[in-house]
C-alpha cells in the first residue's frame, strides 16, 4: 500500500494522510509499554506515515527521549522521511502538576534547545506553542519562532487551540503551515469559525481527538478501570451518565462500521478524513495493533448515505460532557 499524502497548508510539507500522536506513549492515559511505543514508531514509519506528534511536556521529556532513540533505531531512509512536530510551553513541576504557560521569546529559544538534545536532531520540523500565553502578545512568541526559523533550528511554524483572532494575528506575524486541535465527530466546535478562518489563510488543520481520547474507538467500556494519572478519569465525557450517553452514540455508531465490514474507529477516523485534503487526522496509537486498526480507515471510502448515516446516528451536538475539566477549558483560546 502506498502511503496517501497531504499537504500541510500552503507553505509547509507534504506528510501522510495520518499523522501519529505519540502523547499516550509518555503520559496522560496512565501507562504505557516502552518497547511496545517503539515499536509503533517503526511499525508507522514501516507503513509510511511521515508525521510524529509530541509536546517537550509529555511525560517532562520522556517523550522527545523514546522519539529520539525510536528515530535511531529505525532504517535511516526511514527516518530521514520523519517530520516531527512538538509542541511546548507547558509548565509542569516534578510531581507532574500543571503550573501554568510561557510562551515568552526567551522562553521559547530555552524550550527548543532542549528539544533538540533530547529529540538528538539538528532542526525541529515543526514547532508550535501548546497553548496561548495570556501573558505574551502571540506574535511575540511567533516571532521568536521566526528567528528559529532563519537561523536554520525550525522548518514550520505550528499553532495549537487557539481562536480564529489569535490565527490572524499569528499569521499576519510568520507562515503558519497548520493548527492543531480537537476535532472529531463528536467534537466539532472548530467548524463555525475556525476551519473556515483556517482554510481562507492556508492552514492546515492537524486534528487530534479523532476518536475522542479513546471514548469513541469502539474499545472503551463502562467497566474499564482507569488510572488516577490518566486524563480520562478526570474527563467531563468519561463520567457516569455523560459515558453512558456516549457509549450509546458509539453503539448507534458501531452498527453502521458493522454494516460496512470496519471497525468503529476506522469509521471515525475516515469521516475526519472525509472532511477535507486539509485535515490530517493524528492518532494516539501507542500498540502497533491499534495503529494498524487506524491505518485500515484510509482503506474505507464514505459515500454521501454512509455520511448522513453517519450524522443522523451522531448528530452534531450530541456529545455529553465538556471536552476538558473546567480548569483546563479555561486556558484555551479556541474557545473563547
Ligand atoms: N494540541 C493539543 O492540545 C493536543 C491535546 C491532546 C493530544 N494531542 C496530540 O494528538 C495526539 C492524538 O490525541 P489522542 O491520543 O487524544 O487521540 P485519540 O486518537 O482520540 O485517542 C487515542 C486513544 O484511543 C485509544 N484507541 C482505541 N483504539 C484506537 C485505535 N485504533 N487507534 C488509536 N487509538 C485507539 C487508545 O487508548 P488505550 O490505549 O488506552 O486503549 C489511545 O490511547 C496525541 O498523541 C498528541 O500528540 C494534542
Amino acid at each position: 500500500m502506498t502511503m496517501q499524502t497531504r499537504s500541510l497548508g500552503t507553505t509547509g510539507p507534504r506528510v501522510s494522510a495520518l499523522g501519529l500522536g505519540c502523547m499516550g506513549m509518555s503520559a496522560l492515559y496512565g501507562d504505557a509499554d516502552r518497547a511496545e511505543s517503539i515499536a509503533t514508531v517503526h511499525a508507522a514509519l514501516e507503513a509510511g506515515v511521515t508525521l510524529l506528534d509530541t509536546g517537550d511536556f509529555y511525560g517532562m521529556g520522556h517523550n522527545e527521549l523514546l522519539i529520539g532513540e525510536a528515530l535511531r533505531s529505525a532504517p535511516a531512509h526511514r527516518r530521514e522521511q520523519a517530520l516531527i512536530s512538538v509542541k511546548f510551553g507547558a509548565l509542569r513541576g516534578p510531581d507532574g502538576s500543571w503550573l501554568g504557560y510561557d510562551a515568552r521569546p526567551a522562553a521559547v529559544k530555552n524550550f527548543a534547545a532542549y528539544t533538540l538534545q533530547r529529540l538528538g536532531v539538528d532542526h525541529i520540523d515543526i514547532y508550535r506553542p501548546s497553548r496561548l500565553d495570556p501573558d505574551v502578545p502571540v506574535e511575540e512568541t511567533i516571532g521568536a519562532i521566526q528567528e528559529l526559523v532563519e537561523q536554520g533550528h525550525v522548518r514550520h511554524i505550528g499553532l495549537s487551540e487557539v481562536g480564529a483572532d489569535t490565527i490572524r494575528r499569528a499569521a499576519a506575524t510568520a507562515p503558519i503551515t497548520d493548527l492543531q486541535i480537537e476535532y472529531g465527530l463528536i467534537t466539532r466546535g472548530i467548524e463555525d469559525r475556525i476551519l473556515p478562518t483556517a482554510r481562507e489563510l492556508g492552514i492546515s488543520v492537524t486534528a487530534y481527538g479523532v476518536l475522542s481520547r479513546g471514548l469513541i474507538s469502539g474499545h472503551f467500556s463502562r467497566d474499564r478501570q482507569l488510572a488516577a494519572n490518566d486524563f480520562r478519569a478526570h474527563s467531563p465525557r468519561f463520567q457516569g451518565e455523560n459515558l453512558q450517553r456516549n457509549l450509546d452514540l458509539v453503539e448507534a455508531l458501531r452498527k453502521i462500521a458493522e454494516q460496512k465490514g470496519v471497525t468503529v474507529a476506522q469509521i471515525a477516523i475516515a469521516w475526519v478524513l472525509s472532511r477535507g485534503e486539509d485535515i490530517v487526522p493524528l492518532v494516539g496509537a501507542r500498540r502497533r495493533d491499534r495503529l494498524a486498526e487506524s491505518l485500515g480507515a484510509l482503506e474505507v471510502t464514505l459515500d454521501a448515505a454512509d455520511l448522513a448515516a453517519i450524522e443522523a446516528a451522531v448528530p452534531v451536538d450530541a456529545v455529553a460532557g465538556e471536552r476538558y475539566p473546567a480548569a483546563q477549558m479555561a486556558h484555551l483560546d479556541s474557545e473563547r
